[in-house]
């Protein structure tokens, strides 16, 4: 059944027709176009679908377009402001905490859900944070330094 729904999506309203069955990733990426948040398995298993739901990491894959409306949804394209890069992203980039960087946009998010709910994480939070976020380039510890040290940005 299709239906009309409301979306705000990194502060933008978006309404989009579309199938009541449909995931907040489907809809993220085919009706409004951002292409940052990636489908890897479709089930829950991978993390790279990671948005912010209210400041939440959810599986956007998991989570229903419609369940989604009244919150407020952040994708990657939201976490730089006018151009500058949110602090996660620039310890990313100064750690080289990627490779192929499919899974990227997945941990950055749910590191920035980390960093909202805990501005100064352990390094074992940091490692719970993104435990549900598959890679199978890199071997973790530099996501784990980068949120560390993005933390310290401003102590
Ligand atoms: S695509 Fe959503 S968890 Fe893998
Ligand atoms: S950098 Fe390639 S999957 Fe993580």
């Amino acid at each position: 059944m299709k239906q009309q729904i409301n979306l705000k999506v990194n502060g933008i309203e978006h309404q989009v027709e579309t199938d009541t069955r449909r995931t907040l990733l489907e809809v993220i990426r085919e009706h409004i176009g951002l292409m940052g948040t990636k489908k890897g398995c479709d089930e829950g298993d991978c993390g790279a679908c990671t948005v912010l739901l209210d400041g939440k990491p959810v599986n956007s894959c998991l989570v229903l377009a419609v369940e989604a409306q009244g919150k407020a949804i952040t994708t990657i394209e939201g976490l730089s402001v006018s151009g500058k890069l949110d602090p996660i992203q620039v310890a990313f980039v100064a750690n080289g905490a990627f490779q192929c960087g499919f899974c990227t946009p997945g941990i950055v998010m749910a590191a920035k859900g980390l960093l909202n709910e805990k501005p100064h994480p352990t390094e074992d939070e940091a490692k719970r944070a993104i435990a549900g976020n598959l890679c199978r380039c890199t071997g973790y510890l530099r996501f784990v330094e980068g949120i560390i040290k993005a933390s310290q940005v401003g102590g």
